[in-house]
């Protein structure tokens, strides 16, 4: 599909970005040590530096750095021992890499809603799949209908802010489940007093160009399992079973970050809680300017809650709310400002037609009614008035339309 251009007369330096990195701090120092010692690629100090710095943010013992998160929930799923044709409860509303990679292990998701309030995996529809269309079969569960067998929950913290954990947990402790949390767009964010990533059996992240804190593009995956996360690091170095020889036992992959990417990782680290705390500014500070605007719903946080309003994100409330999102994405683009829907919901994408259908009412409408607005950490107060009084303008002369 064609992007929606930009008006000829935006410039680049112009634009108002989604989410762009925010490279300040020791980058530099770093990649000029790598550069200067010769050691860009997958060995070199930084990436164990920027694993051991994860790992001790989250209060995890191991984290394995992955060359992208996609590599990251990849790999997860094969430690986690998800088999061919078995099932894996996944959010319906969240970005495809999520979905696929139950897919890269042969086994197959089945898409959850997501809960109206946070817009999060909904722990209800999730006992409702578990209690409805699931038995329990020679002391494992199996769907009733593909009659598969039932293995994993993947919850996807989206857009910042944390699943509702606590009933997911105990329901997978009911039935024998594994937790594998995405939490490619949570980095930084609590679930009560943890940050997200600590209370699943284990855990991924991105460090894509967009997120919290970037390496230009990496992964990492976490957990509090020894063997899970040696597992992990032999799987991610192709498998390679003797220090010297090639010798191979098992199909391996190439996914360990460079110590290049790493170098940049460690440095954005050090900046972890000063730009969750700026994200958290501008999220207060779009919600004190726009709460007068009428028909919008403004993103809200849960009492269990510290989101790092990672892309913040509006509701169009209207009748036609999908034309009118899209409208005023468009609208917003012809003002040289960037900004995106959320993803089609996972049980209505055409990869995963042949999948049985799924009923998730709300992240349809979610998907219809949402638009994420600039977000950068370093979006300035002047980009920031220019989204906001843009937004007021079109409301004003979609009211004087009407
Ligand atoms: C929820 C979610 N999961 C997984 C990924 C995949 O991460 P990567 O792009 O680093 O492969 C992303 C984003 O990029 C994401 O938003």
């Amino acid at each position: 599909m064609a992007a929606i251009p930009y008006e000829a007369s935006t410039t680049l330096a112009d634009l108002i970005p989604l989410a762009a990195p925010c490279l300040e701090g020791r980058a530099w120092d770093y990649i000029r040590e790598c550069l200067d010692s010769n050691w860009v690629s997958s060995a070199g100090p930084y990436v164990s530096r920027f694993e051991r710095m994860v790992a001790d943010y989250l209060g995890v013992p191991y984290a394995v750095a992955t060359v992208n998160g996609t590599a990251a929930l990849h790999i997860a799923l094969l430690v986690a021992g998800v088999q061919p044709d078995e099932e894996v409860l996944v959010s319906t509303l969240t970005f495809i890499a999520s979905a696929n990679a139950v897919r890269y292990v042969g086994a197959w998701p089945i898409f959850i809603d997501a809960d109206p309030q946070y817009w999060q995996m909904d722990p209800e529809a999730v006992v409702c799949f578990l209690q409805r269309e699931c038995q329990w079969r020679n002391g494992a569960l199996y769907n009733r209908h593909t009659r598969r067998r039932v293995k994993a929950i993947l919850p996807v913290h989206i857009l910042g802010h944390p699943v509702h954990l606590e009933p997911i947990l105990q329901l997978a402790r009911k039935y024998d489940l594994l937790v594998i949390e995405d939490a490619a767009e949570a980095l930084g964010a609590f679930y009560k007093e943890c940050p997200v990533g600590c209370l699943g059996d284990i855990a991924c992240f991105s460090f894509n160009g967009n997120k919290i804190i970037t390496c230009g593009g990496g992964g990492m995956l976490v957990t509090r399992r020894a063997d899970w996360a040696e597992r992990a690091r032999y799987l991610t170095t192709q498998a390679k079973d003797d220090p010297v020889e090639y010798i191979h036992c098992h199909l391996g992959y190439n996914y360990r970050l460079t110590n290049l990417q790493a170098a940049l990782g460690c440095a954005q680290m050090e900046k972890l809680d000063e730009f969750v705390q700026r994200k958290r500014q501008l999220a207060r500070y779009y919600s004190e300017h726009l709460a007068d605007l009428p028909g919008l719903v403004l993103p809200a946080e849960a009492p269990w809650a510290k989101s790092t309003y990672w892309l913040y994100t509006i509701l169009f409330q209207d009748k036609n709310c999908i034309s009118q999102s899209r409208e005023v994405m468009r609208w917003l683009r012809q003002q040289g400002i960037e900004c995106r829907p959320l993803w089609q919901p996972l049980h209505r994408s055409p990869v995963y037609s042949q999948l049985p259908r799924r009923i998730c009412p709300v992240a349809d409408r979610l998907y219809q009614q949402a638009l994420s607005l600039p977000s950068s950490v370093g979006l300035t107060c002047e980009q920031q008035e220019r989204v906001i009084h843009a937004l007021k303008t079109w409301r004003s002369s979609s009211n004087a339309a009407a």
